[in-house]
């Protein structure tokens, strides 16, 4: 396992909002943690994060415990995050936005990034404030590339995104995943996950209420119905 939560629990505040939730990656493994607005995803990836660091439990990342390391820490470890709010600088250009992200021990450089995403190249000096959500969506995962992960943390990546967009989205995932990149992809969107995920884990109110197989998870009418408003 590449990443291995054990048992966590995640506050906010007083709010209690991860209960005991554990969840695991395999190296190499696209894992989707689906789930109801609310149900606690991006807490998870906070907790793993350092964002928002659990008061109980193990975050083990390559088998050490990170719990309670600073974000900029983990970073270093290998794990980028692509927040669902994309977090691209309005008032920098792509090439600056890029640019604050880059290391020199990343396996992803600039050029290799940019051939991945050709529309950036393009874009190089157009700011951040002028770029569709589509776009804003592949500067963040370039920049979380640049950064050398080993494990990607997804958040919501289709989110607002035309249909086309969203194929796109999927394409680099897949691309990603051939390059050995483990990821964990939160999504609303079940269906662009379950097309990806060689596991899934579905989430209701802080703890795991099913774990299997996308094809599991698509017999379960019970889980689905409930939990992801589909089918039923
Ligand atoms: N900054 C915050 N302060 C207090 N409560 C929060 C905060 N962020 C999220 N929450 C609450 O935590 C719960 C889980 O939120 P979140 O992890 O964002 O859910 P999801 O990503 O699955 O939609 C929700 O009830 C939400 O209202
Ligand atoms: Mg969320």
């Amino acid at each position: 396992m590449i990443l291995e939560i054990r048992g966590i629990d995640t506050y906010y505040g007083l709010g209690h909002i991860l209960h005991g939730l554990s969840l695991g990656v395999a190296e190499g493994e696209v894992v989707a943690l689906l789930g109801r607005n609310g149900a606690g995803k991006t807490t998870t990836l906070r907790s793993v994060t350092g964002l928002t660091p659990p008061e109980r439990g193990e975050v083990l990342y390559k088998g050490r415990n990170i719990a309670g390391l600073d974000p900029h820490e983990v970073s270093r470890l290998g794990i980028a995050l692509v927040p669902e709010t994309r977090d691209v600088f309005s008032y920098l250009t792509v090439k600056e936005n890029l640019a604050i992200a880059e290391r020199r021990s990343s396996r992803w450089q600039l050029d290799t990034v940019l051939a991945r995403f050709p529309a950036l190249r393009e874009r190089l000096d157009s700011k951040g404030r002028s770029l569709s959500g589509g776009e804003q969506e592949m500067l963040a995962i370039a920049r979380a590339l640049l950064t050398g992960p080993d494990l990607l943390l997804l958040d919501e990546p289709s989110q607002g995104l035309a249909p086309f967009v969203v194929n796109a989205v999927m394409d680099t995932i897949r691309e990603l995943k051939n390059q050995d990149v483990s990821m964990l992809l939160v999504e609303q969107n079940a269906e662009m996950a379950l097309q990806l995920a060689d596991r899934v884990y579905v989430i209701d109110h802080g703890t795991v209420v099913f774990e299997g197989t996308p094809a599991r998870l698509r017999a379960d009418q019970q889980v689905t119905a409930t939990y992801l408003g589909v089918g039923g």
